[in-house]
């Protein structure tokens, strides 16, 4: 089939690439010419795991194409895939003007027949706006149809997530295009939901959310267990064996961050006021998550008591693992604060270090991950990157004027660590 994504960051690059894997032909649209011209040229704007290999390999076989041309994507494409970037206002509803103005340009180069779908992440009925806005803008008067087809990929796990998906939802204003979707989904053999488009829409916001309260589930086990001495850990594989729970998701740590989670409950919050919702719980997710954070700080504030020119290693800046993406990290969050209190930092990352140094100034960023507690008074992990598991503990300690270690992503056993000489503080253990 024929396809167009618009949009080429993380959701638009991996769909587009994705498709193109499985047979289809794919045109990714981007405005911005300098990403264009990177992709056009074999390279590639973001981190991705296995991501390059599989746009080095479709563009050879010729099935991958990048283009500025929104009207070369439209007039030689069948289904149109919005991607394009809903970021949160200062108020936490979405800024929807990207759809809108890609809505826009769409209806104005459709000259034909074309299915348009929303995959970006946004507020119930948008869909409906989006099929009016088509409807006000084109002039060639020909036929359309909007689906919702949200997207449920991690970051760092995008190219397995869209290859092999727990499930696609499609959702629909009319059985036109459906038999189309399902075309397109087809070599995926993933359990389709056909649905009304509002559905669809609800689909992404309330998984997204149930998730970031998941975590801030057990991160408020997390308190219970550190004032009981119970281990959260535990607690969770006992919890996640039962299959009405579930162990995913169910990890204690600093908390969630990232370019999702935070932006979608807002989102969320703000749709349901607006349909007369107060939706507390959520609210209250947000709150154990910042909180979360304030706790960790508290617990190096009580054991190096002042922080003002204390020297402390971060291991970790991305906000996750696997991933260079530091956008709403909570280690980033997590170093400016130490910063504020007047700490100096070494920190390291295994991918994200380029990216955090646009944002995070006045550390030393050091390469190797054995380096980083040269001299420093403590050493924190902040991100879950399963590399950190390797680090040389005994070279660490040696190197650390002290041993402490404050483990905000319970990468190790504390009674391992005790038994290697560290004073070790983690969370819910
Ligand atoms: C999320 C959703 O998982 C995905 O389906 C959606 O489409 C986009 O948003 P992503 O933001 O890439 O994906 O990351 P995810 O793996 O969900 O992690 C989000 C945050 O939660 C990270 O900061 C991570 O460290 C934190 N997390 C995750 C925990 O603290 N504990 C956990 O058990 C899992």
């Amino acid at each position: 089939m024929k396809l167009t994504i618009i949009g080429t960051g993380y959701v638009g690059l991996v769909t587009g690439t994705c498709f193109a894997e499985v047979g289809h032909q794919v045109i990714c649209v981007d405005k911005d010419t300098a990403k264009v011209k990177l992709l056009q040229a074999r390279g590639m704007p973001i981190y991705e795991p296995g991501l390059e290999e599989l746009v080095q390999r479709n563009v050879a076989a010729g099935r991958l194409s990048f283009t500025n041309s929104t009207a070369e994507g439209v007039v030689k494409s069948d289904i149109i895939f919005i991607a394009v970037p809903t970021p949160p206002q200062p108020d936490g509803s979405v800024d929807l003007s990207f759809m809108e103005g890609v809505s826009r340009e769409i209806a104005q180069n459709m000259t034909g027949y074309k299915i348009v779908v929303d995959k970006s992440t946004v507020p119930v009925k948008t869909g409906d706006k989006v099929a009016e806005t088509i409807k006000r803008y084109c002039k060639a008067r020909v036929d359309f149809d909007v689906v919702s087809n949200p997207e449920f990929l991690r970051e760092g796990f995008a190219v397995d997530d869209f290859m092999k998906p727990d499930r696609v939802v499609i959702g629909v204003r009319s059985p036109r295009p459906v038999q189309a979707m399902k075309q397109a989904y087809e070599p995926f053999q993933a359990p389709v939901i056909v649905t009304d488009i509002n559905s669809a829409e609800l689909i992404k916001h309330a998984a997204n959310s149930f998730l970031a309260l998941k975590i801030s589930y057990i991160n408020a086990i997390s308190v219970i267990c550190e004032a009981t001495g119970a281990n959260v850990n535990e607690v969770a594989n006992g919890i996640g064996l039962d299959t009405r729970i579930g162990r995913r998701f169910l990890d204690a740590g600093l908390g969630f961050g990232g370019s999702c989670f935070p932006k979608d409950l807002s989102a969320f919050i703000k749709i349901s006021e607006q349909l007369g919702y107060d939706f507390r719980l959520l609210k209250e997710v947000q709150r154990i998550n910042a909180e979360q954070m304030d706790r960790f700080i508290k617990k190096i504030e009580e054991t190096l008591w002042v922080l003002k020119d204390k020297n402390i290693g971060v291991l970790g800046l991305a906000f996750k693992q696997n991933t260079d993406d530091v956008r709403l990290s909570p280690a980033i969050e997590l170093c400016e604060r130490l910063q504020r209190e007047g700490a100096q930092l070494r920190v390291h990352d295994p991918r994200a270090m380029s990216k955090a140094k646009a944002i995070l100034r006045d550390v030393t960023y050091v390469d190797d991950m054995n380096d980083v507690a040269q001299g420093c008074d403590a050493l924190v992990i902040a991100t879950e990157w399963p590399e950190f598991k390797k680090l040389d503990l005994e070279r660490v300690r040696k190197e650390l004027t002290h041993p402490i270690m404050f483990d905000g992503r319970n990468l190790f056993d504390p009674q391992e660590m005790e038994t290697l000489g560290f004073i070790y503080k983690s969370i819910g253990r």
